[in-house]
């Protein structure tokens, strides 16, 4: 054993670890650092994104229910700036860029079981749209009228209700069709291109500041630290 697998057994061991031998990587091997590329296949990048839009809903959720009667006070502004985000980055790009173009079509054409997805789930894109331009409305300049705090938690609730719906199923019926659907040179054809209509969208990585953005409005909310999401232990 080398000096450097031993020092590596060595660190497993003192950080609690199962005393596995871990071979050194080849340079090929090795992952990348900060501020580096890294090609993300296409599935990855259409769930990540997801990923990003789903964070979104748990602020939505979260705020709803901050808004039903004698609930804390609401700044709107982290909200409007959610809505703002989900229409960049979730309906102007990733659905009407990626899935409109893209994904809907080859589902449809691949007449699998899957086929039956992309009317309904057009739809809902355009449903969003409606809802995400009532959120955007009632909460701009950065006020929120008493009057439309029911109406807005319920939109709200019923987009999270949605999406949620909506998003999962793409992950596990859709995405895996339209995959299956196309040949693995032409995915990554697709993962490229993927790549460039985020850069022609958003001028830069597209993903990595919707993730900084998703981060700030959490903090604004104080939801940053996830451990406070933790469940309690069951009550017997
Ligand atoms: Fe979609
Ligand atoms: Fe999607």
């Amino acid at each position: 054993m080398s000096s450097a697998d031993q020092t590596r057994r060595l660190a497993l061991a003192a950080a609690g670890l199962a005393l596995v031998s871990v071979p050194a990587l080849a340079a090929d091997d090795q992952g990348k650092g900060p501020g580096q590329e890294k090609a993300t296949p296409a599935v990855e990048d259409l769930m990540r994104e997801h990923g990003v839009l789903r964070r979104a809903l748990l602020v939505y959720s979260e705020i709803a229910a901050r808004l039903a009667p004698g609930g804390p006070k609401v700044d709107p502004r982290p909200l409007n700036q959610t809505a703002r985000l989900f229409r960049a980055f979730g309906e102007d790009y990733h659905e009407r860029k990626l899935e409109e173009v893209h994904i809907c079509p080859v589902v449809r054409r691949a007449r699998g079981p899957a086929a039956a997805y992309p009317d309904v789930l057009t739809v809902q894109h355009n449903r969003g749209r409606e809802i995400t331009d009532y959120v955007i409305a009632v909460t701009r300049d950065g006020t929120l009228a008493a009057s439309d705090a029911e109406v807005l938690a319920r939109a709200l609730n019923r987009f999270v209700l949605m999406y949620e719906n909506h998003a999962a199923r793409e992950d596990t019926i859709v995405f895996p069709a339209w995959k299956l659907a196309l040949s693995d040179r032409q995915i990554e054809a697709l993962g490229d291109q993927f790549e460039d209509i985020e850069e022609q969208q958003f001028g830069h990585d597209g993903f990595e500041d919707a993730v900084r953005q998703i981060g700030d409005i959490e903090r604004a909310y104080g939801f940053s630290d996830i451990g406070q999401f933790t469940a309690p232990p069951p009550r017997r």
